[in-house]
């Protein structure tokens, strides 16, 4: 089966920043994986350059809107070049081709009876491209997404009967439970439906730069609204509504996208699919966001991090085993200078490069750079047992596209490697004279290199084959069913020497983010650190007013997930449901008391407002009432199961 993989287009608006970089690693890693494994894949990506919120930013930048987006669209497009993006096609939403899907999409789409004209009066946020209920809104004004204010337009509009799809969509998410991944996502997406869907307004009259209606409508006053355009990107890029040359690709096998665009891709999109007769996505793969030192990215703070400005300074594909490899998929991660360098010393340049210049080394001195993997059986079956069985867990992994557990596993095996060499100290058995066991030995970590580097190609694509170049084979689908599956081993090593791949770093070579608050994160890590502990220490002598006790948001959570945090006695990460858009990620001093697996489902008391923190290099947005005493720590707990969310006051 072929498999179609896809990122979300991105908004020609502004430059790509390490969170756009984030998916598009993904993307690439998930396409090369399933290359590796001799799938035919069709990788797409691109940019979205419709809309008001564009055409405010070109007027901004004094430029025509189409040279605007055509420049910016560049930016884009240079930069996955320059990494070695893999894509087969990027798409744009202002290519011909696709703006003549759009149109057949609609007037199938009409024609069915699932598109009519009404009219829309409601606040809508330029910014989200979206209209909000009053209900929604902060303040009955501003946007409850990104806190602009919103304007109320009354327009003449067609609308998508999104409703009548309710049903449909709720059977599909109960039918398949692995079309949201991770899993965790589906319940906030299935609740939303759940609250009763309203039909969609699918066009606008307040601006020009979109997508025209069909001819056949003769209705030139609307163009298209931008997320109807947008998310059909996926089939026109295949060719739909023109040649469909490519649309046996279809349905895709995993579309990435970001949490906040996960409503649009696992609602909107299904439902445009179904009216038009075509076969949902298998995943739709929704991921965290990334935060700079602890801190939201954005332009105002001049804290955005470029990914060419970390690639020049570390290395393009040192930052995509980094992002990877940090952040479990679906939750949010921090970008930090000091996690990135201390990820590139101790695992890139101690286990795995540390390995490698041992066994170029060794095979010089003992063998002339040839090494024969003939006696390894004889004196290694319990390494290459452990050796197979890693090998054999990754693949889970990468289907549930949980990057970095499948990059921990993989990195068994060069702890196997570092163990063997230290156990079997090669060097001694020269000068006792038993050559051929110390061969074995190094003819098992040559292998043991060999399997890895075809398993971390698809996250480092040119490193990899370098590796494999030293040692003396191509990574490829050959290489992998003969060396991975068939757990074979290479006969003959003909070894290159190359330079070290991973120096050593010692200090940050970019600079560092400016501090919005200088004291901020220690005073936020102490709290933190201190976690659990009664919210107020106020005593009888330091009495306090209710309205400052009221500062304080204490809330009801829900533990959705939880898991030790590695090298921590004390830390365990949780994922809590606090009734927000997605879970939120508590790193929590409770591991001493409890077990993470019975910790999820029960529920908890969060202080919600607390300003994130940064603990170990997570992020932690939010603190658990607990109390302690001689006897131990608990857990303060609701009396009731109550909602998620729920105030507590
Ligand atoms: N144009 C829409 C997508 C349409 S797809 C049919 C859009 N564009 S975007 O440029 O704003 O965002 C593109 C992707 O980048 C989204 O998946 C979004 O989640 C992701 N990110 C934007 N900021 C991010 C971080 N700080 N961290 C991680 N990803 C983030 O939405």
């Amino acid at each position: 089966m072929s498999k179609y993989i896809t990122t979300p287009i991105y908004y020609v608006n502004g430059e790509a920043h390490i969170g756009h970089a984030y998916t598009t690693f993904i993307a690439d890693t998930k396409t090369r994986y399933e290359q590796l494994k001799g799938e035919d894949t069709y990788f797409l990506t691109g940019t979205d350059e419709h809309g008001q919120k564009i055409e405010e930013s070109a007027q901004k930048s004094g430029k025509p809107t189409a040279q605007f987006a055509d420049e910016i669209s560049a930016t884009f497009k240079n930069l996955w070049d320059e990494f070695g993006i893999c894509y087969d096609k990027f798409i744009r939403t202002t290519d011909e081709d696709h703006k003549i899907g759009v149109q057949k999409a609609f007037e199938t789409m009409y024609a069915k009876g699932d598109i009519y004209k009404d009219f829309y009066e409601g606040h809508y946020c330029v910014s989200c491209e979206t209209f909000f209920p009053e209900t929604q809104l902060i303040d009955g004004e501003f946007c409850p997404d990104c806190g602009r204010s919103t304007s109320i337009v009354k327009e003449e509009s067609y609308f998508f009967r999104l409703s009548k799809y309710e049903d449909k969509l709720l059977a599909h998410y109960a039918n398949n439970p692995d079309f949201i991944l991770p899993r965790s996502r589906a319940n906030e997406v299935i609740n939303f439906v759940k609250g009763g869907l309203r039909d969609l307004s699918v066009t606008r009259t307040s601006f020009t730069w979109g997508v025209k209606m069909p001819a056949s409508l003769q209705d030139d006053k609307h163009v298209m609204y931008v997320w109807l355009d947008a998310l059909l990107n996926y089939i026109t890029a295949l060719g739909y509504g023109k040649d469909d040359a490519n649309m046996n690709y279809w349905p895709a096998s995993v579309q990435f996208v970001g949490k906040d665009i996960l409503r649009f891709h696992a609602i909107y999109w299904p439902a445009f699919l179904m009216s038009l007769d075509l076969p949902l996505p298998q995943h739709i793969g929704a991921h965290g966001w990334w935060t700079r030192d602890g801190e939201k990215m954005s332009k105002s703070k001049g804290n955005v991090i470029a990914p060419k400005e970390v690639a020049d300074a570390y290395g393009a594909e040192n930052l995509r085993y980094f992002m990877l490899r940090e952040v479990p998929f679906g939750q949010d991660g921090d970008f930090s200078q000091r996690a990135f360098i201390d990820r590139i010393n101790s695992e890139l340049s101690n286990d795995l490069g540390n390995l490698l210049n041992r066994i170029i080394g060794m095979s010089g001195k003992y063998s002339d750079f040839e090494i024969d993997s003939v006696d390894v059986a004889k004196y290694h079956t319990k390494e290459l047992d452990a050796m197979h069985e890693t090998l054999d867990s990754l693949d889970a992994y990468m289907e549930n596209l949980q990057t970095h557990r499948y990059l921990e596993e993989l990195w068994r095996l060069f702890a196997i490697g570092n163990k063997a060499i230290e156990e079997h100290a090669p060097w001694v058995k020269m000068k006792e004279g038993k050559k051929d066991e110390a061969l074995a030995t190094v003819a098992l970590v040559a292998n043991i290199l060999a399997k890895a580097s075809i398993m971390l190609h698809p996250v480092m694509p040119k490193i990899t084959n370098t590796i494999a170049d030293a040692l003396g084979f191509e990574i490829n689908n050959e290489s992998y069913k003969e060396l991975v599956l068939g757990k074979k081993l290479l006969k003959i090593f003909n070894i290159k020497v190359v330079p070290p791949l991973f120096p050593r770093i010692e200090e940050p070579l970019m600079a560092e983010a400016p501090a919005a608050h200088p004291n901020e994160p220690e005073v936020a890590k102490k709290e933190v650190k201190e976690s659990p502990k009664a919210v107020s220490n106020a005593s009888e002598d330091n009495l306090i007013e209710i309205g400052q006790f009221f500062e304080t948001s204490l809330k009801i959570g829900t533990i959705v997930e939880a898991e030790e945090v590695p090298k921590s006695k004390k830390l365990l990460k949780l994922q809590v449901d606090v009734g927000g858009e997605s879970p939120r990620q508590v790193v929590a001093g409770i591991r001493e008391f409890y077990a993470p697996q019975d910790l999820v489902g029960t529920q908890v008391c969060v202080v919600a407002n607390l300003k994130p923190a940064k603990l170990m290099g997570m992020l932690s947005e939010g603190m658990l009432l607990a109390s302690k005493d001689e006897e131990g720590l608990c857990l303060i707990r609701p009396e009731k199961p109550k909602k998620a969310g729920t105030p507590i006051g």
